[in-house]
C-alpha cells in the first residue's frame, strides 16, 4: 500500500556502515527518480553515485545533520551512511529546479524504502563538497541523499494543531518526528 510506504520512509541518519548499498541499486533509485515529473520536461538534475568507503568519508565531512539535535553531531563511525547519490542542477538547462529536486528525491527515497534501506535529504552542505566530487563548472550541488542499511528507528506521531514541529530523541535513541495534523493543513474545503 501506498501509504504505507510513505509513512516508513522516514529520514534515517544512523544506518549499518559496514552494510554496502551496491551500485546497481543506486542506478535503480536514478531510475526512479529519471521518470519523475519535471518542469517544462528540461529534467536539469544529475547524480553523482558514491558507494566507495574512501569517498564516502570525504563526503560525510561536509554534511551537516539534523539541526534541532543539539547536542548530537551527527552518526558516529561505524553509523554513517554506507552510500550517496548527490543531486546536482545543470546549469546550462535550467537556473533552478526545486519541484524537481523534490519529485526526484521523494522518488529515489520511496524506493530505497522498498528495498530496505533507509536514506536523509542533507542540505546543510559545506562548499568544499564541490572539490570532492570535482564538478564541472555547470554542475551545482543542491542536495545530497544519505543512504545505507538503518540502525534506528523513526516514528511519526500527529503534533497538536500549532504545536511544536521539532523533531526529538527519546532516551533509548528513538527518534520521534511529529507532523501537523490534517485539520490545520487543509486550508479550505470546497464541496457539493
Ligand atoms: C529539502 C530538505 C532538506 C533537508 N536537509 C537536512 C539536513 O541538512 N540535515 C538533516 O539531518 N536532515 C535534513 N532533512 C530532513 C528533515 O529534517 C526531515 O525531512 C524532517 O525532520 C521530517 O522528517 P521525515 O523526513 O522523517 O518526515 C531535509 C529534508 C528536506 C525535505
Amino acid at each position: 500500500m501506498l501509504y504505507e510506504l510513505i509513512h516508513k520512509t522516514r529520514s534515517c541518519r544512523r544506518f549499518k556502515e559496514h552494510e554496502p548499498v551496491d551500485m546497481g541499486s543506486l542506478r535503480q533509485l536514478v531510475e526512479l527518480a529519471r521518470l519523475g515529473g519535471s518542469a517544462r520536461n528540461v529534467q536539469p538534475l544529475k547524480f553523482v553515485l558514491i558507494n566507495a568507503p574512501e569517498v564516502n568519508a570525504r563526503v560525510f565531512s561536509h554534511l551537516g545533520w539534523a539541526g534541532y539535535l543539539k547536542e548530537w553531531p551527527g552518526p558516529e563511525e561505524g553509523e554513517r551512511p554506507a552510500a550517496y547519490i548527490v543531486c546536482l542542477l545543470d546549469t546550462r538547462l535550467s537556473p533552478e529546479a526545486d519541484c524537481d529536486l523534490g519529485i526526484a528525491t521523494q522518488n529515489m527515497l520511496l524506493g530505497a524504502s522498498e528495498k530496505g534501506l533507509g536514506g536523509c535529504r542533507i542540505a546543510s552542505i559545506s562548499p568544499g563538497l564541490r572539490d570532492v566530487l570535482t564538478l564541472d563548472e555547470h554542475l551545482r550541488i543542491l542536495l545530497v541523499i544519505a543512504l545505507g542499511k538503518p540502525s534506528e528507528s523513526v516514528s511519526l506521531y500527529d503534533q497538536e494543531p500549532g504545536g511544536d514541529i521539532k523533531y526529538w530523541r527519546d532516551a533509548a535513541r528513538e527518534h520521534h518526528v511529529p507532523k501537523r495534523p490534517l485539520q490545520e493543513i487543509i486550508a479550505a474545503e470546497f464541496t457539493a
